[in-house]
């Protein structure tokens, strides 16, 4: 039985023909342990554990679309080819028999580099304005060409995501990759219809992606998408800096097929615009609820003391208190809470939460990249 002040992430959510048993999310983790693109058994297993161990919706560590320069590291899964689906094929079976209900996270890496190897594509790198940066040249500007087939690429990799047997998918317009590249105007110099000087037009691509997907996988199938303000470019980087801005960037998005809002933020308590609701007010995927009526996801240091960017500088992190996010969970500020690196490291994480046990809470450490625990 669930203690008591647990209850709220312990409620069953649906939307659309995704039904979801609690609240809890798995969110996406690369892991870069598919050699040639192509997730083996330990991969399957990894997220058969989450599943078997009662993690609501498992989101995908990115995996890239059929476009020659969409991942930055070679073992970053694909999400094209027989081969790689065929590992995604097992991936799915082996979580819906463990109970679990999971999504691919679909990714274009844009013209960012992986900090983690020098490796680089053999294709050119490519961006909205060959920029990486504000100011920061790397890689070619898309031409109308490159961007028409990058659009219908996330339509064919939902198409196989559904086909396959997934329950949803999630497209990454997050974090400064290729998406969100289109959004930033600090990337985005276009002077063509995909770019402009209003982030509603600088959204258009996004748009166009998420109506390919939406076409691809029908009207009852769900759709996730996944936004920030912050860029790894640049953390204190924001696109709508009032709750106005942020209405005009994610209505049409949702207006366009988008089900459900997954907002990412480094830490989930923080107040998205406390000049208007207070240091304790909505934070970024309440006021994205809020504002466009659509289901969302927070997320950002679940059950942990420090945040994921000092993980990758070799930061450890101390179990935490659950009670502000029971808190926001109760009064519905969302719907949904994604858990990253305490799940990373600890398979068995959402049964110690269910059950209370929390003297077998871990922490986290950054050696746990290591392996697929
Ligand atoms: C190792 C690692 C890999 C990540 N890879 C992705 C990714 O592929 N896609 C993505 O949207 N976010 C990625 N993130 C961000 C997480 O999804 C999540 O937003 C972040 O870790 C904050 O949640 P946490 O504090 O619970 O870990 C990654 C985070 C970590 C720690």
């Amino acid at each position: 039985m669930s203690s008591p002040n647990v209850e709220a992430l312990f409620q069953p959510f649906q939307v659309k023909s995704l039904e979801l048993k609690n609240r809890i999310v798995m969110a996406p983790m690369t892991r870069s342990f598919s050699p040639e693109g192509v997730p083996g058994e330990n991969v399957a297993a990894y997220y058969r554990r989450r599943a078997e161990s009662e993690v609501g919706l498992i989101l995908s560590e990115g995996t890239v679309i059929d476009r020659p320069a969409a991942r930055n590291e070679p073992k970053i899964p694909f999400f094209h080819g027989n081969e790689a689906l065929a590992g995604w094929k097992r991936v799915i079976d082996e979580v819906h028999g463990a109970g679990g209900k999971m999504g691919p996270q679909l990714w274009h890496v844009g013209s960012v580099a992986s900090f983690m190897t020098d490796w680089v594509p053999e294709s050119p790198v490519e961006s909205p304005s060959g920029l990486v940066a504000p100011g920061k040249p790397r890689g070619e500007a898309m031409s109308d060409r490159a961007i028409a087939d990058t659009i219908s690429a996330y339509g064919r990799a939902a198409a196989d995501a559904k086909r396959l047997g997934f329950d949803t998918v999630e497209i990454h317009g997050a974090h400064g990759y290729l998406i969100d590249q289109f959004f930033w105007s600090g990337t985005n110099k276009r002077t063509d219809k995909f770019g402009g000087a209003t982030l509603k037009e600088r959204s258009r691509f996004a748009a166009e992606v998420v109506k390919s997907v939406r076409e691809a996988v029908g009207p009852e199938f769900p759709v996730i998408l996944r936004i920030s303000q912050w860029k790894q470019q640049d953390y204190a980087a924001r696109l709508a800096e009032t709750p106005d801005a942020m209405a005009e960037w994610l209505v049409p998005l949702v207006e366009a097929g988008v089900d459900v809002l997954h907002c990412s933020q480094r830490r989930f308590w923080q107040a998205e615009f406390p000049e208007i609701d207070g240091e304790a007010g909505l934070n970024f995927a309440g006021w994205a609820k809020k504002l466009t009526g659509a289901a969302t996801i927070s997320v950002g240091s679940v059950g942990l003391s420090s945040d994921f960017i000092g993980s990758f500088s070799g930061e450890s992190s101390k179990p935490a208190s659950l009670d502000n996010l029971i808190q926001r969970l109760e009064r519905d500020e969302f719907d949904l809470i994604a858990v990253g690196r305490a799940l990373l490291s600890d398979p068995h994480w959402v049964t110690k939460v269910r059950t209370g046990d929390s003297n077998s809470m871990k922490d986290f450490s950054p050696a746990a990249l290591a392996e697929l625990v």
